[in-house]
This record gives structure tokens, sequence and C-alpha cells, in this order.
């Protein structure tokens, strides 16, 4: 079986360390992993829409040396004449080394899995997971602070459906000392089994607040999301709960000077495009930090050594 990538759990805390190790190599010496995918094909499977999730998956594999295909909606596939995603797979397991695929339906990724011959990653399985997210703000987040332990996060907007906040919390909840607020309306809270099932077990410290005013200046980091209008089952509910939170300049004054505001994107109206001139902005090193990650997971996971050391990121 190869190794896959569907939840950011199937990485140990040590082996994530090892991919940001790696992405940092990577972004310093980009020259020596020229073409260390040489001859390799990565497929990109998307069901769902992306701008970055997809690009910089392709990027990274060409970054690497190696080449692309795929599709970026399932009309264009055999998928919109009823063929099951095994048989998707199956096919595409044949001429890809490793496959991308993101899909509306939770658990998707995981059951393609179970088809293919070849790696396969989930870049983002309904409003369940998003693991390369996940890497990308860890790396994000370790080059603007230092660190990856001991301090507070604020995850603000729609903590329900955003699944890179669901992969992001798993993931953070594994590292020592790390406070979180959770700030959304009541009906957008985090889903309960991620307290019980992730947050209580490591005994970190969570709160549950409505404001993002009177949090803000606790915080360490705050970590922007939109709200997800494509998982809610009724419009009016979504109507009524768009725009309620709104980062503008005039709410950072509030926050500390060194508090990076990450995102994952795409954004609405949830961040004011006066913040971008912010030196705490941080969404826009996220999407370059995305190619780099991925070039490390991409690595990884077909098993490619360093081209220097010989050593392989992951033990397989
Ligand atoms: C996120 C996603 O697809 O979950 N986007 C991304 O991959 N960068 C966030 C979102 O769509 O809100």
């Amino acid at each position: 079986m190869p190794r896959n990538l569907i939840d950011i759990t199937d990485l140990s805390v040590e082996e994530i360390n090892q991919l940001i190790a790696t992405a940092e190599d990577i972004i310093a010496n980009p020259v020596k992993y020229q073409d260390a995918c040489a001859h390799k094909q990565l497929a990109t499977l998307f069901f769902e829409p992306s701008t970055r999730t997809r690009l910089s998956f392709e990027s990274a594999m060409l970054a690497l040396g190696g080449s692309t295909l795929g599709f970026s909606e399932a009309s264009s596939s055999s998928t919109a004449k009823g063929e099951t995603v095994g048989d998707t797979i199956h096919t595409v397991s044949c001429y890809a080394d490793i496959i991308a695929m993101r899909h509306p339906k939770e658990g998707a990724p995981y059951a393609a899995s179970q088809f293919s011959e070849v790696p396969i990653i989930n870049a983002g399985d309904g409003g369940h997971n998003h693991p390369t997210q996940t890497l990308t703000d860890l790396l994000t987040i370790r080059s603007l602070k230092g660190k990856l332990s001991g301090f507070t996060i604020g995850l603000c907007g729609d903590l329900k459906y955003g699944r890179t906040v669901h992969s992001l919390v798993k993931a953070l909840s594994r590292y020592e000392g790390v406070r979180f607020i959770f700030i959304s309306p009541e009906e957008l809270q985090i889903p309960r089994h991620i307290i019980t099932e992730v947050l209580e077990p490591s005994h970190q410290d969570y709160r549950e607040v409505r404001s993002l005013e009177e949090v803000i200046g606790e915080l360490d980091v705050l970590y922007m999301t939109r709200i997800q209008q494509e998982r809610f089952f009724n419009e009016e509910e979504y109507l009524r709960l768009k725009g309620c939170y709104q980062l503008d300049e005039a709410m950072l004054r509030l926050a500390p000077a060194d508090m990076p505001v990450l995102h994952p994107l795409p954004r609405i109206d949830e961040i004011s495009t006066d913040v971008d001139n912010d030196p705490r902005a941080a969404y826009f090193d996220q999407v370059h930090n995305g190619v780099y990650i991925r070039m490390a997971i991409i690595l990884a996971l077909l098993g490619i050594p360093d081209p220097l050391t010989g050593k392989t990121v992951l033990d397989h």
C-alpha cells in the first residue's frame, strides 16, 4: 500500500516537522530540487472549484521537474456519465504516479485510496478536512512566529463547515501549550466532535466566543475564514450569517503589533482590502508557502530521497 495523506493525523508530529523542514530547505535551495521528480506525473482530480490548491500542486510538481495532468471540474470527466470514484481512480492510477483529489463528499479521498495503486492526497473533502492547507498554515505560522507551540490562536468565522479549521485544530492540538479561541456565531460553532475527540483528550485550553473585537487583543495569531456558502442547506440562513465578521484596519488597531492574520483564501468580505498593506497580513505569504510545502509533500509520498543526503522525508 502506498502512503497517502488523507487526514493530518496520518502524519506524526515528527513527520509534520520534517515536512516543514524540507519545505524550508526547498525555499533556501530550490535548484537542488529542480529535477527531483523528473519523469513523474501528478494527477489533479478536482470535483470542486479551486484556484490555489490545484494550481499550487501543479506549480509544485513542475518546480520539481515533473509533469501534471487532470481535470478541474467533475462535468468534464466521466463522473458526468455516472462513473464511480473507484473506477475513476483505478483508471487515473494507471496514468499518474501520485494523485491530488478534491471532492464535495466527506471521505471521498479515503474511499479513493482503497482503489489506488499510487499515493492519494486529500486536497479538501466537503466540510471535513484539508490537510495540505494545514501544512501550509503551519509552515507560515512557524516562519512568522518561530514556533508551533506556546501561543494563542483565534479562529474566526465559519468553524462548522470550514475544513481548513478542522485540520488545523487537529494538528495544533498535538503541539505543547496552544490556546484556542473559537470566534463564531452560535450556528457556525466548531463541531462538538472536534471538542470531545481532539481538544479534550489533548488537554488544550480552549474557549468559544462570539465577538472578535473582544478577544483580538489577546491573540498571537488570527486565522480568518469565509462563511462556506456552498455547504449551507438553507440559503436564508447563509444570507443571515454572511458578513458577520469584518476585519478592517480600525479593528486591527486593537490587535498586538506582531499578530499575523492568516486566511486560507478565497476571502469574500471578512477581511477588508485595507488590511492587505498592513505588515500583519500573512494570507499571501500562505499562498507562497503552499507551493513549497506541496513540493515537500510530493517528494515525501513518492519516497524520493533528498538529492544531497539520500534520505527520504518520510519512512515508508
Ligand atoms: C479553502 C478550502 O478549499 O477549503 N481554500 C483553500 O484551499 N485555500 C478555504 C475556503 O474555500 O474557504
